[in-house]
């Protein structure tokens, strides 16, 4: 299959020296990047600012903000099979990025904020019948209704939540627990293990989805 992942944070500017961002470390989505090259899969990763080493075998697109990562993933889902949005994009920015450093004399910012462009939902109408779109979801509270609703709303076959608000996994962690909810109704639990081992049942899972779509 042809696979396209999404991974790490975005950052916004506010001003030449300082940004917007989040915890994402970019472990998650480079492990499933390495799970689908290790599973022959022909592999794009695009990566926000992480600190990790580019994986071998893999064609990695660098971008900073929101709309770079949109503007790579549009260029790029047309032609793959299975697309996995583990990133973690800025939900806002600064309206205006201001052109000179913001003094600290000047007393704290009010900064005027706008949403950035939703990917997965800006994506959807380019969606082919036969391609797998599966996203994460990173909770805090009302874990499964929130993941359960995003995946509506954002037309996806699958989406993986995860619950953040637990010590040990999630962002920054080696280690995750997820819960996949599939656009059947059914939902795969992965019980707390490893992102590298997360990532081969989530493959596993959507190679199954993309199989039976393709019969
Ligand atoms: O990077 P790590 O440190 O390993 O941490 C992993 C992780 C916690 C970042 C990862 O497992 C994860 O959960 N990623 C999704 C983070 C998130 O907060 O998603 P969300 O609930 O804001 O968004 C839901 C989905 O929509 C995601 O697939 C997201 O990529 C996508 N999205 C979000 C905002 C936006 N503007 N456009 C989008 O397409």
């Amino acid at each position: 299959m042809k696979v396209l992942v999404t991974a790490g944070p975005t950052r916004e500017a506010i001003d030449p020296v300082r940004f917007i961002s989040n915890r994402s470390s970019g472990k998650m989505g480079y492990a499933v990047a390495e799970a689908a090259r290790d599973a022959g899969h022909a592999v794009r990763l695009i990566s926000g600012p992480v600190a990790l080493a580019a994986p071998e075998g893999v064609a990695l697109v660098r971008v900073t903000t929101a709309a770079e990562m949109l503007a790579a993933v549009k260029q790029h889902v047309r032609g793959c099979d299975v697309l996995v949005m583990a990133a973690a994009v800025s939900d806002w920015r600064p309206k205006k990025i201001a052109a000179l450093k913001l003094k600290k004399s000047d007393g704290p910012p009010r900064i005027a904020w706008e949403a950035t462009p939703d990917i997965l939902k800006t994506i959807a109408p380019l969606k082919k019948n036969a391609q797998v779109f599966c996203g994460f979801a990173a909770e805090t509270d009302r874990v499964a209704a929130e993941a359960k609703r995003k995946r509506r709303e954002k037309n996806l076959d699958a989406i993986a939540a995860n619950d953040v608000s637990k010590k040990g996994r999630g962002f920054e962690s080696d280690r995750n627990a997820l819960t996949i909810f599939l656009a059947t109704g059914r939902a795969v639990r992965v019980a707390p293990t490893t992102k590298k081992n997360c990532a081969r049942i989530l493959l596993g899972v959507l190679a199954g989805i993309e199989k039976k779509k393709k019969k």
